[in-house]
């Protein structure tokens, strides 16, 4: 009995610990877009949507289109996106080394791009809080300052990645994404290659998506304590998750 209470107890310890930690990876940073958030960009007390997951995830009435980003509550960007090295939007681009990108941005990039491009509106979500609610195509809810029923895109400057206008500039200036990663191709190391300190991930191979280099292969959107969310984790590692250059040098044998 008494044995049996203590393992009960330790556990629940455990169980403590383990909530506690995962939570303090978004909560308080700059994707906590409730009114307590780690940034400027966020929801003010006392609204309806003074949350945190619900900008992102939903646990009902998901789109869909989103595969690899998982329950997802925004609408699917509008725009057609000029890829890395494309010479016009909605075409492949190519690389120096001759790989090229898909025509447009695989889903967990565009579940990115859904917020950074500059022309989708942050506070645009699917299913809001609270009983119904409800609205296929998105609708923009009250949002700090933003009224109701008005888009809120990400402000110019180098979070707004599509550069607000996704065909023109778009992602040609920023690393390739939703591209195969072609062993030996600008130097890339086999994908067998045991890697540490990223969350998530044991090997080159498990940064990517269906074999490909996506948004999420060098971020992890929870990872509040690396201040640009890279999933080489700087509390696992305990230096700057890109000293040293140590994510190029994951992949790129330079
Ligand atoms: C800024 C957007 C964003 C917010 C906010 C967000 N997520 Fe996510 N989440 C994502 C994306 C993108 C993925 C897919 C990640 C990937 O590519 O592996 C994901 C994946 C997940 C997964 C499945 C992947 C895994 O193995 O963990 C869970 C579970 C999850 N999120 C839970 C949450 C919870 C709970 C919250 C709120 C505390 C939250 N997320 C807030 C963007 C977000
Ligand atoms: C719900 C909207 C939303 C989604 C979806 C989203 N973000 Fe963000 N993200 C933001 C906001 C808002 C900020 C704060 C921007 C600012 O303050 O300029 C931010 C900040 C960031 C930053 C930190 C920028 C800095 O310099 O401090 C990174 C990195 C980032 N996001 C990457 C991602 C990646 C990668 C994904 C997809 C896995 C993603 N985001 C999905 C809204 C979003
Ligand atoms: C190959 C790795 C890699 C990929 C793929 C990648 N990023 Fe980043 N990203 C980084 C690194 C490293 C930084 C930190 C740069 C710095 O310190 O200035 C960063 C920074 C950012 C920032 C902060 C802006 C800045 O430069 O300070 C945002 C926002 C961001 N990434 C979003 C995205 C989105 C959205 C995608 C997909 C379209 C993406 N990233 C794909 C590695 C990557
Ligand atoms: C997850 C693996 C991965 C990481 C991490 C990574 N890259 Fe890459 N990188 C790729 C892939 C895949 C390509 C496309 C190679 C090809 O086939 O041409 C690429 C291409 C490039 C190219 C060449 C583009 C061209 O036009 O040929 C440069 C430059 C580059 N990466 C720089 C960086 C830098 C700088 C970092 C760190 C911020 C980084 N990479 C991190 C996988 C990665």
């Amino acid at each position: 009995m008494k044995m049996n209470h203590i393992a009960k107890v330790a556990a629940a310890a455990l169980l403590t610990f383990g909530v506690t930690a995962a939570m303090a990876q978004i909560t308080g940073s700059k994707h906590d877009l409730s009114a307590t958030g780690g940034g400027t960009i966020k929801a003010n007390a006392g609204q309806n949507n003074d949350e945190i997951c619900v900008y992102c995830h939903t646990p009902h009435a998901a789109n869909t289109d989103f595969t690899g980003a998982p329950l997802w509550n925004k609408a699917t960007p509008a725009g057609t996106f000029r890829m890395y090295g494309a010479t016009a939007a909605g075409v492949a681009g190519t690389t120096i080394a001759g790989t090229a990108t898909e025509a447009q941005p695989s889903a967990p990039s565009l579940a990115c791009l859904s917020c950074h491009d500059g022309v989708s509106a942050i506070n645009s979500i699917v299913n809001a809080p609270g009983s119904g609610g409800y609205v296929a195509g998105g609708q923009n809810v009250a949002f700090g300052a933003t009224p109701a029923g008005t888009a809120f895109t990400m402000p110019a400057g180098v979070t707004q990645i599509g550069d607000g206008d996704p065909s023109n500039v778009g992602l040609t200036n920023d690393h390739p994404v939703s591209i195969t990663y072609v062993e030996g191709a600008a130097s890339l190391k086999p994908v067998t290659t045991a890697i540490t300190g990223w969350s998530g991930a044991s090997s080159i191979s498990d940064l990517l998506r269906n074999g490909k280099v996506e948004c999420g292969s060098c971020h992890d959107p929870h990872l509040g304590e690396s201040d640009t969310f890279l999933r080489r984790n700087a509390a696992a590692v305990g230096e700057a998750s890109n000293k040293g250059s140590k994510v190029c040098l994951t992949c790129h044998d330079k």
